[in-house]
Formats: C-alpha cells, structure tokens, sequence
C-alpha cells in the first residue's frame, strides 16, 4: 500500500493518494476531492497545486539545482550547443549524431518565413514592441502552415514543424529588430551556426560588414540554453492551458510569448535594466532603490530578485555571472551598468528584508548585461529569452500531446458576487 493522506471534513474520514516523482518530491491526488466531499482546493497564485506530472525539468530551489532530462544546467551550458539542448528537450534524450545532423538540416531549411509575411513587419507602428511583433508573427505563421499538430498528424508533420518553429523564431526576432532601425532584412545562411546567424542577421548590413565574434557566439548559446526550460512556470504552464483546449502549436506558442512578455516574468530581464540605466543616469543611490523596493506602498520591486521556487541562488543566474565575467576579461570589455549591478546585488544580499524572504538574483538579473555586451537593444531583452524558452514551450506541449489522455485545463472558483436578482428598468437604477 502506497501513502495516503487522510482529510476529515464533516466527521467523514476521506483518503487520497501521494505520488512521488523521481526525486522524491511529494503531492496528494486530489483529483476525487470536489465528487466526494464537495470542496474545492483554493491556492491563489498556485503556490502549491500541481498542474501536471513532467519529465522535462527539474528544479530544487531550495538548493539551486536545475536539470534538463536528469542533466545539471551547468554542464549542458558549457558543453551543449543550443539546437543540441532543443532536441534533448523536446525528444527526451541527447541526440545521435545522425538526430543531430537531421535536425541541423531542418533548422537550415525551414529558416525563411513566407515572403508575404514580411509586410506584417514592414506595417507595424516603428514604436511596437517587438514582444508584440514577435507573437503576433508566431500567431500567423500558423496561418502559412496549415499542417497543425493533431491525434492525426504524422510524427515527422510534427517534426518539421519544431524545427520550422525553432529556426523561425530567430529570422523573426532579427527581422522585426531591422524593420524597427528601418534597415533591409538580412536573411539566414545555411552554413553559420544557430546563434552566429542569429547576430548576422541582426548586425550585418550591405554597407557595415560584421563578423560575428565567436566568443559572443558561445555566450548567446548558454544564455539560450539556461533560458530553454523551467518547468511550470507562467509561460509554460499558459502554453499548457491553451494547448490543452486543442488549440494548435502556433497559437498556444502565441499565448506563451504574451504571458512571457510581463515584467513579473521574462519582462524582468528589460525591467532590470531599466532600473539600472535609471540609478546611472539619476544619481539615486543603492540605499534609496532598495528602499523604495522595501516600501510596500510603492509599486516599485527590484526586478531580477525574487522567485517563486528559488529560496537560494538562481542556478542560472551563477552560469550567467561566471560567463560575464570570462567575456568581458578576455574582451576587455566594461559595462558601467554592470558595477551597479555587482554594488545592488552586493547590498541586496545583506539587507535584512531581502534575506528574511529569500530573494537572490534571478535569471534576469545579470542576462541583459551580457545580451548587451552582444549590442542587443533593451528593448529586444524579452524576446531573446522567448528564442530560448521556445523548445522548454514546445516540449511541455508535446508531452502534453503525448500523454495520451488529454483533459481540457479548467480550474474552479468560489463566487463572492450578488446572489440572484432582477432586471431593473433604467431611471435611477439600484
Ligand atoms: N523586490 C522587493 N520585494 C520583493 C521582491 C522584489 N523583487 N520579490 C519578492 N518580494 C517580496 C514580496 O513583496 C513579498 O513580501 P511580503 O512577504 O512582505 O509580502 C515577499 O518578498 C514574497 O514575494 P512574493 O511576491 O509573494 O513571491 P512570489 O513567488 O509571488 O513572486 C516574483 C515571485 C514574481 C518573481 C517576485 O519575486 C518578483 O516580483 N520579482 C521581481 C520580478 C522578477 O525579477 N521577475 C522574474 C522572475 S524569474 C522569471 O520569471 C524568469
């Protein structure tokens, strides 16, 4: 007999399941809990509900730990390479060398988007945020594949619409940069690396000749590959909601992007730096930001601090630090932003607030630093991490898909509103 945990409501003994995952996280199966006793569970902000069973990630945030399919982030930032990290993701396992060359071969050829959308970018408004750019792009590359992913569709349907998905996203994120500055697109080449094309096509132009630093090519790379998944988080767990209505890859991609683009989520990563040109360019002190951030009547928070599962040093966020600090060495490279990064976090991590609630720097914290060592614009912060977590997306959706019992997501509420009342004709209504 496995655990159980018992719940007496209205002198009646009710028992329910525990499920333990391989790493000896515990839950109880609640699923019989409303059919037998009439309640429902209440956890605003879903601090403590389990959404789904996963293999995809793990992540210990008490110890800081965070694994892709069993591997530490640490060792898949330093000897992976992105397209390697999406596979892996998505498949289940590190891919061969004919996977490999399979995928990369994909990627390459499913890197263009349909001509016809590139007057998507040529219209849009020159102050649109390219978060708004990107999903709404996403969204209506859905529209020019028509082969959506469904109990009928053919494994390697699926297939070339990941890589098309993958490949896309960074032609996309790079265009809609060029329509932004008003320069000619540059389109991809079949023979540079993910990440080297990526900067190509953001950086080259017919009359400045780039070469893609190689050493900023393996900081793009592990910046990609510690954004790639994080379990169940706000974007993904939105991925997971509007999938599970059946709605195509593209428009639950679309939903993923949007709830990603908010500042308490992947928006931390253009927030920070925000603040941090903001005590630059002002003169405010350390002290006074940490105050306002302390002030509960000031809406003010210290992005790139906090998490929901972090309650020591964002794994990611120590990847991020050791890699900064190797580049701009070897480059010999400074960022003025980046001392006051280093002098915040330095006094952030002994204020007695921020060290009673736990709140160390996250992954946003030092990510716009290094995206702007690359020359990547501020605003442009946000969509660098949808690029990364595209695959983590793609991955819950298809073992979502693949689980085979599919059940629409539909939590409960308890209604607080008026109880039943009539029409009342107009004319001093009450
Ligand atoms: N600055 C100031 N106070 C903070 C911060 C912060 N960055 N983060 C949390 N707190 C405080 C809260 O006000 C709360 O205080 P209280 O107990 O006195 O009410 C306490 O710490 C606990 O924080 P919650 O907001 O309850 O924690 P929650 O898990 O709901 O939120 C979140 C996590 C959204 C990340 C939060 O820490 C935050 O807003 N951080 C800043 C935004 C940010 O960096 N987001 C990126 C997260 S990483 C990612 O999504 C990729």
């Amino acid at each position: 007999m496995g655990e159980k945990v018992s719940l007496t409501y209205k002198d009646k003994t009710y028992e329910y399941p525990v499920i333990t995952g391989t790493e000896n996280e515990k839950a109880f199966d609640t699923s019989n809990l409303r059919k037998e006793t009439g309640l429902i569970t209440m956890d605003y902000g879903y601090q403590n509900t389990g959404s789904t069973k996963s293999s995809i990630t793990f992540v210990n945030g008490e110890e800081g730990i965070l694994r892709y399919r069993g591997y530490p982030i640490e060792e898949l930032a330093e000897k992976a390479t992105f397209p390697e990290t999406a596979w892996l993701l998505i498949y289940g396992e590190l891919p061969t060398e004919s996977q490999l060359t399979l995928f990369r071969r994909l990627l390459t050829e499913n890197s263009l988007v349909h001509e016809n959308l590139l007057h998507f970018f040529r219209e849009m408004p020159p102050s649109a945020h390219p978060m708004g750019i990107l999903s709404s792009i996403v969204n209506a590359l859905g529209l020019f594949t028509p082969r959506f992913y469904d109990a009928e569709s053919k494994a390697d349907e699926f297939d070339l619409m990941v890589a098309g998905l993958v490949s896309k996203i960074r032609t996309i994120a790079a265009f809609s940069y060029k329509a932004s500055i008003g320069e000619p697109f540059v389109y991809p080449e079949a023979d540079r690396s993910y990440c080297s094309n990526f900067l190509n096509m953001m950086f080259s132009s017919h009359t400045k000749p780039y070469v893609v630093n190689p050493l900023m090519e393996k900081a793009l790379n592990a910046l990609l590959i510690v954004h790639a998944d994080h379990e169940q988080n706000c974007s993904t767990s939105t991925v997971r909601m509007v999938g599970s209505s059946q709605a195509n890859l593209y428009a639950s991609i679309c939903a993923g992007i949007c709830a990603l683009w908010g500042p308490l989520h992947g928006g931390a990563n253009q927030a920070v730096l925000e603040t941090l040109i903001r005590i630059q360019k002002s003169g405010m002190t350390i002290k006074e930001v940490l105050e306002r951030a302390k002030d509960k009547k000031d809406p003010f928070k210290l992005s790139g601090f906090g998490h929901r599962v972090y309650k020591s040093y964002d794994p990611r966020a120590k990847v991020l630090q050791g890699l900064m600090e190797k580049i701009f060495d070897q480059e010999d490279y400074h960022d003025p932003l980046l001392d006051i990064a280093r002098e915040l976090e330095h006094q952030a991590l002994r204020d007695e607030y921020f060290m009673e609630r736990k709140l160390y720097p996250n992954v946003d914290f030092y990510s716009g630093i290094l995206y702007r060592a690359m020359g990547i614009p501020t605003n442009m912060l946000t969509v660098m991490f949808a690029i990364g977590r595209l695959p983590g997306w793609i991955a819950h959706w298809k073992e979502m898909h693949d689980d085979g019992h599919l059940k629409i997501n539909r939590p409960r509420q308890i209604y607080t509103g008026p109880n039943e009342r009539h029409w009342v004709e107009r004319k001093d209504r009450t």
